[in-house]
């Protein structure tokens, strides 16, 4: 169970997001790094998690020309990340690329390649803004899972996803086709600024492999009992 939990280290510092994997890291399975603390520290900061014993998820959602993502994903091993993301907009050429130079770079390395994974449509967007500022056409739901397969086709490792779209991903793309849900909530926990959330028992029978939690752990008084009564609800795995 516990390496099915991957903790947002939305945080400020260095310092902050250092404590956190000290007091987390033999409960989490993982620890994901965003823009904010990346832009403010870079690749250092994925290094001393990793020295601090936590496996990171590099979300930097890369989206740029095929070559450009192709050597940032080269980058990105090199910091010796565990998962990593791009965007999947950026087309299946661009999807492609990124995993032959990441499979590439670890081999050079004598590594294991990072799971890559691809972000379908950002859930802070509305299927209105979707078709209205974007252009497409086609139903929010049909659009996710038709970019989720576009990533399993460019062999991407699997997709970022929201707890509502699990189900038709998983019937579209296989078992073995990873699912990594953001937005999840305990019972006991405040929404903050997630619409749709489901709890992490619900989202892990949903079909979903991983889960990603932030500030109902990180921000809680005692961030380790958060992590421990979360463990808890989402061992149960069942809908509630
Ligand atoms: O604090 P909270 O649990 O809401 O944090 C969720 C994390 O997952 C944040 O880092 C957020 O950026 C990320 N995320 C998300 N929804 C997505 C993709 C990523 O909430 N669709």
């Amino acid at each position: 169970m516990r390496e099915k939990i991957i903790i947002a280290l939305d945080v400020e510092s260095e310092e902050a997001a250092l404590s956190l994997v000290a007091q987390l890291h033999d409960l989490a399975g993982a620890f994901k790094i965003g823009l904010q603390l990346y832009s403010r520290y870079g690749p250092a900061i994925v290094c001393k998690v990793n020295a601090a014993g936590g496996k990171v998820f590099l979300d930097l959602k890369f989206h740029d020309i095929p070559n450009t993502v192709a050597r940032a994903a080269e980058a990105a091993v090199e910091t010796g990340v565990w998962m990593f993301n791009v965007h999947a907009a950026g087309g299946k050429k661009m999807l492609r690329e990124a995993v032959l130079a990441a499979v590439r770079q670890a081999g050079k390395l004598g590594v294991p390649a990072p799971l890559l994974l691809g972000v379908t449509v950002l859930t802070s967007m509305s299927e209105a803004e979707l078709h209205k500022e974007t252009g497409v056409s086609r139903a929010l739901p049909e659009q996710v899972t038709a970019l989720a397969v576009l990533c399993r086709e460019a062999g991407l490792d699997g997709v970022v996803a929201a707890g509502p779209e699990v189900p038709s991903i998983r019937r579209a793309c296989g078992l073995d086709f990873l699912i990594v849900t953001p937005g999840v909530r305990p019972a006991w926990a405040v929404p903050n600024d997630q619409q749709r959330v489901i709890t992490p028992g619900e989202a892990l029978a949903l079909g979903a492999d991983y889960i990603v939690i932030g500030r109902p752990v990180t921000a809680a008084p005692d961030p380790r009992a958060a992590a421990e009564l979360l463990f808890k609800e989402a061992g149960k795995g069942k809908l509630c």
